[in-house]
């Protein structure tokens, strides 16, 4: 947001790819939430966007043994296999990483904690400590060792980075496209904000526009559209239909969010439909499901959508935005990407600029 405001907060008044600004939200949050501090800015930094980039990339492959077990080899012969390999060791070297900068800051090391280990977390205490003092005081009854710490730090960060920022940069693509949406929840944050220049999560619960808007964003764009596959453990029958043990279950969230049967003119954007509605995202209402339902339902949801918010929130309330060079909304580029999580595949560039002046808590006109 500082970076979108610009040196001395007076605005950049060229195209900005609004893309590079929230991401940098949910992304940092997350990586603090995960690994107790943030990876930005060095070289460290750059292998770590790289590596995640890579990653990401995997976690949405396509695997023909997935679908035709006895076909498994064809990932050995295209080289699918020793990708993942690769970024297997090399994401397994970096979170040890991780855990022995926790364990340093816990004295649980001893020895090789060089000066730099630090983490950034409140009080000096995030996740990994958790986790670290659960094992190290047993206190559940059953130990956790270090492969399974460091595979709940990875889920963390891999459940909720990407998926986080493509929300917002769906959320920013239809409020250019729609300026009487972008303009009404301009007009709420205004109303509510009563001359602040920052939204603040305590504001969150009174901005039920913004909600609306959010839920409508989902509703169209879940970011992981088939969710997450699941295996079913024993033999069913579901509609008629037998179902064997170990069969992979797809759900489409994406068709069930635009079907017509459920939903008055499924592709319109029309944040105005939850208003009134109870319909929500925590898997009580089938037709929506972003967040998946049941007992694997996301666990991030609610963390997720208060990060949601409040970068949403600011973006609209302390920038005008525009397209660039008199582009006009039909211009846009809706065209998506392949993989786990779906983003746009062009970058979303538009003019921001900033509604309030650098020391003033009032709108530049
Ligand atoms: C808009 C953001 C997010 C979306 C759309 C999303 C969506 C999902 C979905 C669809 C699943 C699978 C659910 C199922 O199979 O029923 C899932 C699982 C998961 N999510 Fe999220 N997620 C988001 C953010 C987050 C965040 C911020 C975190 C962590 C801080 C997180 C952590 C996880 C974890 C750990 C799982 C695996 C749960 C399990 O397998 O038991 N997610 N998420």
């Amino acid at each position: 947001m500082q970076a979108l405001l610009g040196a001395g907060g007076q605005g950049i008044r060229a195209p900005v790819d609004p893309q590079e600004g929230p991401s940098k939200g949910p992304v940092s949050s997350d990586q603090l939430v995960a690994f107790g501090k943030k990876y930005s800015g060095d070289e460290g930094a750059r292998k770590f966007k790289k590596l995640l980039g890579e990653f990401m990339i995997l976690l949405g492959g396509f695997y023909v043994g997935d679908f035709i077990p006895w076909l498994g080899w064809v990932s050995q012969i295209n080289g699918l296999d020793a990708r993942v390999e690769k970024v297997a060791k090399e994401f397994d070297e970096f979170l040890d990483s991780v855990v022995d900068e926790h364990m340093c800051t816990l004295n649980m090391k001893g020895e090789n904690c060089g000066d730099n280990m630090s983490v950034e977390g409140e009080d000096g205490k995030d996740l990994v400590h958790v986790l670290l003092e659960i094992q190290k005081q047993n206190k559940t009854g059953s130990s956790i060792d270090r492969d399974s710490i460091k595979g709940i730090i990875l889920d963390i960060f891999g459940g909720g980075t990407d998926t986080s920022y493509t929300v917002l940069e769906w959320a920013m693509t239809e409020l250019l496209r729609h300026p009487i949406v972008l303009k009404k929840l301009q007009d709420e944050m205004m109303g509510i904000a009563n001359g602040k220049a920052d939204i603040t999560e305590a504001d969150l619960d009174k901005f039920p526009y913004l909600k609306a808007v959010i839920k409508e964003t989902l509703r169209l764009y879940p970011p992981i559209p088939l969710l997450v596959p699941r295996e079913s453990t024993q033999e069913a029958k579901i509609k008629g239909y037998d179902i064997a043990a170990r069969t992979m279950v797809l759900i489409n969230a994406w068709t069930i969010g635009r079907d017509p049967s459920m939903w008055d003119e499924p592709e319109e954007f029309k944040p105005e439909r939850f208003l009134n509605s109870s319909v929500d995202f925590k898997g009580h209402d089938f037709q929506l499901i972003p967040f998946g339902a049941g007992r694997r339902g996301c666990p991030g949801s609610l963390f997720a959508m208060i990060t949601n918010e409040i970068v949403l929130a600011n973006l609209v309330h302390k920038f005008d935005w525009t397209l660039p060079g008199g582009a006009r909304a039909e211009d846009i580029s809706m065209t998506e990407c392949t993989g786990l999580v779906i983003h746009r595949k062009a970058p979303l560039v538009a003019m921001a600029a900033p509604r309030f002046s650098e020391n003033s808590c009032f709108p530049i006109l």
